[in-house]
């Protein structure tokens, strides 16, 4: 059973087996999150991206789906790149958002990781409502029922993400 935890901060700075990012599918690093990680996990992460995207991904890791690779100067072991959908109004890509924790725990297990920091993928340059995204997000590792993970945590990067986080998870767990 995964332990759900959540905290606030920066995700750059949790010791823990794998840290995931809320990349992009050129997994070539960006701004939030992603240049976070970029920067702090240095040059050695960006190389084993570009291996990606020179073999297996040549065209890109698609939304919702899940790629390690060593997490460089960071103080964990890998990052999970993950790439969540961009909100859209008019077509609901809930299934995507979702399949990006589930994907995330898939190769942490893959990996062998037992912690697990997750940002609020898709919160921010992706627009998804923080509140519709917490549920989504906290609802797919809480069914997990599968992985060996013990620690899930969330990293909220403000203290309004956090108090969303901590409101929706409260919900969560009344409903059982
Ligand atoms: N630690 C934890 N959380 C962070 C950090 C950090 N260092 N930096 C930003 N966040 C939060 C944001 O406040 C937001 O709530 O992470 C959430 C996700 O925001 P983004 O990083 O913008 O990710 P996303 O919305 O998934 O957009 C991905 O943005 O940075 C680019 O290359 C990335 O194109 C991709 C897109």
């Amino acid at each position: 059973m995964t332990n759900i935890t959540l905290s606030m901060g920066d995700i750059t700075d949790q010791t823990v087996d794998a840290v995931v990012n809320a990349a992009n599918s050129s997994l070539l690093g960006g701004g939030g999150v992603d240049g976070a990680i970029h920067r702090r996990g240095g040059p050695e992460l960006l190389r084993e991206c570009r291996e990606l995207r020179a073999g297996h991904y040549g065209n890109g890791l698609p939304a919702g789906r899940a790629v390690a690779t060593t997490a460089g100067l960071l103080p964990a072991r890998w990052v999970i790149h993950t790439v969540g959908p961009v909100w859209s109004d008019g077509e609901d890509r809930s299934g995507t958002l979702a399949s990006c924790y589930r994907e995330s725990l898939r190769v942490a297990d893959e990996l062998g990781a037992r912690t697990v920091a997750f940002p609020a993928v898709s919160t921010g340059v992706y627009r998804w409502p923080l509140e519709d995204a917490a549920r989504i997000a906290l609802t797919a590792v809480r069914d997990a029922e599968t992985t060996a993970v013990t620690e899930a945590r969330f990293v909220l990067f403000d203290q309004d993400a956090y108090d969303v986080f901590a409101r929706t998870w409260e919900a969560l767990r009344k409903d059982g």
